[in-house]
């Protein structure tokens, strides 16, 4: 029976997914490391504001557990010497550069934790590959686990892959209710070890064994086919707007065809978060690697399609404000890269700001959970040429809907936040320059309210209403 878990990588995955561990088995102490000391502070902070990681539920569970059977620590070597079983929740981006630069994962942080496991491991432990991976890290892990053991160290490892399904925004729900939780590998003793710790909140039917790479590569094709569904919509929210016809009335049409169903079917700016791109940009990938472009080509118009939504929405936005927006106001709702979460990452906000400063506008930016330093660091990234120009326009984060709103041409909803579903429109357009517009990238807001105050809307997938 498990009794100790270290966890390497306090991050979306680690943190919240070692709460819920914690918080369903009181009998196992997990430690959860970080090299970032800065992020493994903010974790041990009395004030739940400052948890590094914002989830609906989590603040209360760390209240409970923190302290008593999880702890966060930046003393890697103790946790892992301690540990029966070591999970690997480190993030793995995009390489930037050298071999497979733009689509292969950087395993450089699995690598580093492999090492801290060889070197701090104590008799047999089991290796989480919790992280998501390319098909076949298991066997690298393994490779780097036991060439960097000490001649006479007589350690073993067993590596399991689970991959990890949660979605940010509702990973305390994810994680308390899994559809399934997927553990692959070879050693029959390891995987019930790790089945058992489960079992204390999952139902038996849900936990799915298969071997190591049919687990690995499952969670990057599960990523893939959500973010292509994604992609689907979207590529008809355009045809919609051309046509006549209605997103939401054609989604309603055929989500009730129980095959198709009507889950992330939700038309928007594009996806983001930080794994679907990176996945498919991995299976793109490995498919190249093995010699299938037919595959590999396929996945890629899910991404090039993401791309394609993500730049219309500005070029809208441009056309229908008389084709220029130099020296307009505009108001940002929402910055995250979906509702209920801070994350920024890829969030599909990023591309629109950035076109729209593009074109010398002033955006006023609100978003209840993304703080001015994110703002600052994914607005002002790879644009030093464009922020020197004079011509280039200016933002700044506000603290509510209406101080973004004051004195604006337009609103443009990109995060489909609760707050911004209904919003005051006959207050709104008081404070507005005329003509005002409202910009519904994610067709969230009551239209039919919005046009009776006075508004020009835009929703994606229908197009312009006067
Ligand atoms: P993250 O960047 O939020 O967290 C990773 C953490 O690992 C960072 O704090 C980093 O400092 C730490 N780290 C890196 N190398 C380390 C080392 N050698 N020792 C100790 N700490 C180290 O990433 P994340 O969003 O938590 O994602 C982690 C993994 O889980 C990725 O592979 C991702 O694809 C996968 N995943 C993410 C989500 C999600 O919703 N974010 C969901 C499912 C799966
Ligand atoms: C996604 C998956 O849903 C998780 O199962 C997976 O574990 C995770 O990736 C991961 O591997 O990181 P996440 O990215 O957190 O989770 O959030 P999603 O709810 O999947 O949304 C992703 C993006 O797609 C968001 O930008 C969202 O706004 C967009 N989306 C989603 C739509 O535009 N329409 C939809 O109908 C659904």
């Amino acid at each position: 029976m498990i009794r100790n878990i270290c966890c390497i990588g306090a991050g979306y995955v680690g943190g919240p997914t070692m709460a819920v561990i914690a918080s369903n088995c009181p009998n196992i102490n997990i430690n959860v490391v970080d090299i970032n000391s800065e992020r493994i502070s903010k974790w041990n902070s009395k004030d739940s504001n400052k948890l590094p990681v914002y989830e609906p539920g989590l603040a209360e569970i760390i209240k409970k557990c923190r302290g008593v059977n999880l702890h966060f620590c930046s003393d890697i070597g103790k946790a892992i010497s301690e540990a029966d079983m070591v999970f690997i929740s480190v993030n793995t981006p995009t390489k930037k550069k050298g071999i497979g630069a733009g689509q292969a994962s950087d395993l450089r942080w699995i690598e580093s934790s492999a090492r801290s496991i060889s070197k701090y491991a104590e008799g047999e432990t089991i290796i989480v590959e919790k992280s998501t991976l390319p098909v076949k890290t298991a066997e690298t892990i393994k490779n780097i686990l036991y060439s960097s053991l000490g001649e006479n160290n007589t350690c073993k490892f067993n590596i399991l892959s689970n991959p990890e399904f949660l979605a940010e925004g509702s990973a305390i729900h994810d994680l308390q209710h899994p559809d399934r939780v997927l553990i692959g590998g070879d050693n029959e003793e390891a995987i019930e070890k790790l089945s058992e710790i489960y079992l204390n909140w999952v139902p038996s039917n849900k936990i799915i064994k298969t071997n190591l790479w049919s687990s690995e590569l499952s969670k990057l094709v599960a990523n893939a086919f959500l973010a292509q569904r994604v992609s689907s919509i979207n590529s008809i929210t355009a045809l919609c707007e051309e046509t006549g016809a209605n997103i939401k009335e054609v989604c309603n049409a055929i989500e009730t065809d129980s095959r198709i169903g009507n889950k992330f079917l939700k038309p928007g700016p594009g996806f983001g978060g930080s794994c679907f791109k990176k996945d498919i940009l991995n299976l793109i990938y490995l498919s190249n690697f093995y010699g299938l472009e037919k595959v590999a080509e396929y996945w890629e118009q899910v991404l090039n399609i993401n791309e394609w939504q993500n730049k219309r929405i500005p070029e809208i936005i441009t056309k229908n404000l008389f084709g220029t927006l130099a020296g307009k106001n505009i108001s940002i709702l929402g910055f995250a890269f979906k509702s209920n979460t801070n994350d920024t990452r890829e969030s599909p906000a990023i591309g629109i700001c950035k076109k729209l400063l593009e074109e010398s506008c002033n955006l006023k930016i609100y978003d209840p959970k993304v703080n001015e330093d994110q703002i600052k660091l994914d607005l002002l990234s790879k644009q030093s040429s464009d922020i020197a120009d004079k011509d280039y326009g200016t933002f700044e984060r506000v603290n509510s809907i209406d101080e973004s709103v004051i004195n604006s041409d337009a609103i443009i909803i990109l995060t489909e936040w609760s707050e911004f579903r209904d919003l005051n429109f006959s207050e709104l357009i008081k404070i507005m320059r005329k003509p005002s517009w409202i910009f519904d990238s994610r067709g969230i807001i009551n239209k039919t309210e919005a046009i009776s105050s006075g508004f020009n809307v835009w929703e994606i997938g229908v197009g312009v209403d006067i």
